[in-house]
């Protein structure tokens, strides 16, 4: 595909996707901040250098062990996350774009290729842990002769070319963001079902909450446009911008917290069917969820897994690890609701949401649907994000595993409301 303008490229990949907090502030678009050629292969390789070597940096703590085991199907190796993300760069932009551009193997597009059936066939999703080889160096190698080529091609494109094909950059930057921060959820489930609970790093913290204002922010009834509305990088899934109507509702400045979660247990919450969806009780009857995911009672105290081994549960932090069915029989109890993410998106613009953004990802009631007069982009491309628009809900704000720069307010993640291992939080709203 040749790339149009960025607004009509940019794609979000359900394969979506840790440590430093995320703030809201997106980057400028590498694509409109300046017409200088130079400045600009040097800007898209500075960038794409940052991106490469964050996700070894998330890896290098791992071992080529640690880095096979797939744990469920819904989640996937470290090895096939820095393969896949490698394999994205050779199938949509050298593979397209570099002229005499040879494959580092043949036999790697079926083994990394994630789910575009327009780039041809592909392995099982659910044994890519089955895969021991190539190996973990193998797939460094592999990393590199891919890194090397695409800077060879920054710098030797023309001008024209280069102008062109910057918003094809910046979904395979933020594509590999995404894996990034699944590389942690993925890792995280996977220590979780070892008995002795590794760390991937000892000195690891949940981020401190913020607790400030009153507790509920009135949102008064009103039209507002909501959705992607500038020239910065967004996903085809934020727009169309459009009118919606919202309100008036009231909605949690805070995010419930383990303490508050806890209350809900102890209430029988878990057991209560009135509490939940139908779907929802039969996951957590099937699934025996007793507590959110990886919460662990020893010796009558609770537990919980973390990037940084089994820690207490910290009762002010906010509680993490729940799928939308647990959020929804919650907000039941409470006499409350999950906000559509619609109120989230007025609330958060204008600035009264603390914890929006860096900490967990909110569950909102709204199913991820296209907005109106969406169209999926033409091409390989068009099934980033498009083709997922059924029977999932969309969480707002970012998590502690999102990376830096990767956040913004108009940002759709989805989710099936089953899931339960991404950093998934709540916050309630409620109609007067
Ligand atoms: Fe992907």
């Amino acid at each position: 595909m040749e790339p149009g303008n960025v607004n009509d490229v940019l794609l979000s990949c359900l394969e979506k996707n840790v440590t430093k907090p995320a703030s809201a502030t997106a980057e400028p678009s590498l694509s409109s901040r300046s017409s200088d050629p130079g400045n600009l292969a040097q800007r898209l390789g500075d960038a794409f250098l940052a991106v490469r070597n964050e996700t070894e940096r998330r890896a290098a703590p791992l071992s080529p062990e640690d880095q096979q085991i797939q744990s469920m199907p819904d989640a996937s190796p470290t090895k096939w996350h820095r393969a896949h993300t490698t394999w994205f760069w050779e199938q949509f932009l050298l593979g397209e774009h570099a002229v005499g551009y040879r494959p580092f193997h043949p036999d790697f597009a079926f083994l990394f290729n994630s789910y575009y059936v327009s780039a041809g066939p592909r392995h099982a999703r659910n044994h890519r842990g089955d895969i021991t080889r190539p190996s973990a160096d193998e797939v460094g190698a592999y990393r590199r002769y891919v890194d090397a080529a695409v800077v060879k091609f920054f710098r030797e494109a023309s001008a024209d070319k280069l102008r062109a094909l910057a918003p094809l950059v910046e979904v395979g930057l933020n594509h590999e963001q995404q894996h990034q921060e699944l590389m942690f959820t993925d890792i995280l489930h996977a220590f979780a079902q070892n008995p002795i609970y590794p760390s991937y790093d000892p000195d690891w913290r949940f981020p401190a909450a913020t607790r400030s204002g009153d507790d509920w922010l009135t949102l008064n009834e009103g039209i507002h446009t909501v959705g992607h509305v500038d020239d910065g990088f967004h996903f085809d899934n934020e727009k169309p911008a459009h009118r919606a109507l919202v309100g008036p509702v009231k909605i949690a400045r805070n995010l419930v917290t383990n303490a508050e979660w806890l209350d809900f247990m102890q209430d029988g919450g878990y057991r209560t069917a009135t509490l939940w969806l139908m779907d929802g009780f039969a996951a957590a009857s099937k699934e025996d969820w007793q507590a959110p995911g990886y919460w662990r009672e020893v010796d009558g105290a609770w537990q919980v897994m973390t990037l940084a081994g089994l820690k207490p549960v910290d009762p002010d932090a906010p509680v993490c690890h729940v799928s939308y069915y647990e959020a929804d029989a919650f907000a039941r109890w409470s006499g409350k609701h999950l906000p559509t993410e619609m109120e989230w998106e007025v609330a958060a613009r204008a600035g009264q949401l603390n914890d929006a953004f860096g900490i967990v990802w909110q569950w909102t009631r709204s199913s991820y649907s296209p907005y109106p007069g969406y169209r999926a982009v033409e091409g390989a491309l068009g099934e980033y994000n498009g083709k997922f628009m059924v029977n999932q809900l969309v969480l707002r704000g970012s998590s502690l595993a999102t990376p830096q720069g990767h956040s913004r307010i108009t940002y759709r993640n989805f989710f099936y409301p089953h899931h339960r291992w991404q950093f998934s939080g709540v916050r309630l709203a409620y109609y007067d």
